[in-house]
């Protein structure tokens, strides 16, 4: 595996290969785990070539939150990457990403708003705009997302076509751990209670799932369920939502063959985890 700091180098290590072979993306902000790897693992099968990237994108957090203690730990995800088979790590510097003068950012205007966009309203525009720019530096075939981040996969899909990117976006399962929890870079901050009790993240979206096997429709009484796991935790729920899985619009009644997804974020403490699944009446 290669790694690249400068896109002019990631350039010149992908020009010979463009005309010949298939390039797949995965853009990170390291921190790797399985999630990750299976994203490169997924690409690698799809794919002549794969491009992982880590940066911490300092545009997508909040001025509280944890941008300068995101866990960053270059050797080891390298030797992860490595050990998943990416051809190249593309490791750019904030300066060549943001430099001085930098004035654009993307705005996604809907799908951004609902779900993180509710408390977070900063976090789609910065990426949107890095997802732009590191399309722009890698030009693949195809970006492959993480279905943990739903939200995100709608809103980096919706700005490739508005913007007539060729790209393919695809999105992959979420992975998880062996007691459901998804696996997220920021479960390293849990205490040991809290990563206990952050399973209910998992069980809630699962008793609201076998409600609706049963036949409850009502969006709301499947949301009171989803809240019932987590009352039973020291979480407290940002969202627990049924939305249309393709507009994210609410849902109130779920309806036979339209896909909704059930979605969570819940903070823990100082750490805010989000979860979801995807139902199809
Ligand atoms: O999902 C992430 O890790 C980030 O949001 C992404 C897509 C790498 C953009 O910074």
């Amino acid at each position: 595996m290669k790694t690249v700091r400068s896109i002019a180098s990631l350039e010149a290590a992908l020009k010979p290969l463009r005309s010949k072979k298939s390039i797949g993306f995965v853009p990170t902000m390291g921190a790797l785990h399985e999630g990750h790897l299976s994203l490169v693992r997924l690409a690698k099968k799809q794919n002549d070539v794969v491009v992982a990237s880590i940066f911490v994108n300092p545009t997508q957090f909040g001025p509280k939150e944890d941008f300068k203690k995101y866990p960053r730990n270059l050797s080891k995800d390298a030797a992860l990457l490595k050990s998943a088979k990416a051809d190249i790590l593309f490791y750019p510097s904030a300066a060549e990403m943001y430099p001085e003068g930098f004035q654009t950012s993307v705005t996604v205007s809907e799908l951004a708003k609902p779900l993180c966009g509710l408390s977070r309203p900063w976090h789609f525009g910065g990426v949107a705009t890095v997802v732009a720019k590191l399309l722009g530096a890698v030009k693949p075939d195809t970006l492959y997302l993480g279905q943990k981040d739903y939200q995100q996969f709608l809103v980096v899909e919706r700005m490739a076509r508005d913007l007539n990117l060729t790209v393919h976006v695809k999105m992959a399962p979420i992975v998880r751990e062996k007691d459901g929890l998804a696996m997220s870079s920021r479960n390293a901050y849990l205490s040991v209670t809290e990563r206990k009790e952050a399973t209910a993240l998992n069980r809630a979206l699962l008793s609201a799932k076998k409600l609706l096997s049963k036949g409850e429709r009502n969006a709301a009484a499947l949301k009171t369920a989803m809240r019932r796991e987590i009352a039973a935790t020291s979480g407290r729920i940002d969202y627990a939502e049924i939305v249309d899985a393709r507009t994210l619009a609410d849902v109130l009644v779920l309806k036979k063959g339209s896909k909704a997804l059930f979605a969570l974020a819940v903070r823990f403490g100082k750490t805010r985890l989000i979860d979801n699944i995807l139902v199809n009446p």
